[in-house]
């Protein structure tokens, strides 16, 4: 199983495999006259070639038929994004109208917040993870800020309490506990950026509620990666982006959940003329009526180029299922663990939690020796066509995508790293 030399065991368990790989779907970076052995896809997922027609459609048809694309077949652009709703709603695990495909992650994050983040001298604080991804910290406190709250107080930042920087449950529990009665909202990570661990949602969501405060999820690093359950999960909103596991390229329209029980909220919004009431928008009245469910958040007519990839994206998230995917994920991953363990353990330490209910896709691997070495085993690998992501001061994360990612490319990647370390 975990022979470094046995090319053919591999190729087995490629073939053997019970989901037969899309590779052929996408286009694979070069190296040379080889393809990559690209894991980035926590980072911008591979393009499917499928991306291609979907935007040259939009295209056609707006040299083709300009204004009028709006109304005609096919894929008229005024409900466009409503092409997307129900296989993404598949892939959240929420229904139709508690989606919808909008702007981008940091832009929906502010936006819920502005809904749902409704801060009181008793309840102002925000709970968040230490370590955050930057743009959700910069969010989180800003929002704090923008109330007229202090962060230093009201901004609540949980410690990693396990030895590699990772939470338990305990620790979040303990931290709701403890700032209960102060808190107005949780808002917490489906998979995070840096450790790749995974959360327990539906018990995130449970503890934060029965604090009294409203519970978000951001999701960039876990849609897509795993089935999630967004509607059971009791949470109130989750934002998300489309570029990373979703394959839906730089910068891809970002997606938004709201929970039903919100559809008809009368809760504050900031509202733009895509929100309005479809049947009524354009007699183009001067007061706001909200269409019902996550539709109703939209600002702005969408772009339609930009979602265009993503139909082609979301095509093959409905060809696989999330949960032939995820038992997917969890054999690659699990094969990229046991070759680590077996011949690298003494220069890479695996942060992620071993537990695959606790992790994605993605390992971080913390290089011995520290920064110095784990920048040259990055250059390294990046020299040998082996794609990871380098992240301060040694990590490098490795997440084998199971649209694309083989055990071909595991074994390339362990290797790589084999002969990195003997011919030090
Ligand atoms: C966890 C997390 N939050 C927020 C962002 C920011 O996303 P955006 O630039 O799409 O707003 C990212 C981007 O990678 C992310 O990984």
């Amino acid at each position: 199983m975990t022979d470094l030399s046995n090319d053919a065991h591999a190729r087995g368990l490629d073939d053997r495999d019970p989901l037969p790989t899309l590779r052929g779907e996408f286009h694979i970076p070069m190296h040379g006259d080889a393809e990559q052995a690209y894991f980035c896809g926590n980072s911008l997922g591979l393009q499917p070639k499928g991306a291609r027609a979907m935007v040259e459609e939009v295209l056609d048809k707006w040299a083709r038929d300009a204004v009028e694309g709006h109304f005609l077949q096919p894929a008229p652009w005024m409900p466009y994004h409503e092409l997307v709703r129900e296989p993404l709603a598949a892939v959240v695990g929420a229904q139709p109208s508690e989606v919808v495909a909008m702007n981008s992650l940091t832009a929906n994050l502010h936006l819920m917040l502005a809904s749902f983040y409704r801060p009181t001298r008793e309840r102002p604080a925000i709970l968040m993870e230490a370590g955050a991804f930057p743009s959700d910290r910069y969010a989180l406190e800003s929002q704090v800020r923008f109330h007229g709250f202090d962060p230093a107080m009201d901004l609540v930042e949980v410690e990693p309490d396990e030895c590699d920087g990772t939470f338990s449950m305990a620790a979040i529990e303990r931290a709701i506990a403890q700032h209960g009665p102060r808190l107005a909202a949780v808002v917490w990570p489906g998979v995070q950026y840096r450790s790749g661990q995974a959360f327990d949602l539906a018990e995130i969501a449970r503890l934060g509620h029965a604090a009294g405060a409203i519970v978000g999820f951001d999701l960039a690093h876990a849609v897509g990666n795993l089935p999630l359950h967004l509607h059971d999960s009791g949470a109130d909103f989750a934002v998300w982006c489309h570029y990373k596991y979703m394959n839906s390229g730089p910068g891809a329209v970002a997606g938004c959940f709201v929970h039903e029980r919100h559809a008809r909220t009368d809760r504050p919004r900031f509202a733009g003329w895509w929100g309005h009431d479809q049947s009524s928008r354009f007699r183009m009245g001067p007061d706001f009526v909200p269409t019902s469910g996550a539709d109703g958040w939209q600002l702005s007519n969408p772009p339609i180029l930009g979602l265009a990839p993503l139909r082609a994206s979301l095509d093959q998230f409905t060809r696989t299922g999330m949960e032939a995917l995820r038992a997917k994920s969890e054999r690659l991953t699990g094969y990229l663990e046991s070759l680590i363990r077996a011949h690298l353990a003494d220069v890479l330490q695996i942060v992620t939690p071993r537990e695959a209910e606790r992790r994605g896709a993605q390992l971080s691997l913390r290089v011995a020796g520290g920064r110095t070495q784990g920048r040259a085993l990055f250059e390294y690998l990046s020299g040998h066509g082996i794609l990871g992501d380098w992240r301060e001061p040694d990590v490098i994360r490795i997440s084998p995508a199971p649209l694309y990612n083989t055990h071909a490319d595991v074994l390339r990647f362990a290797r790589a790293v084999e002969a990195w370390r003997d011919g030090r």
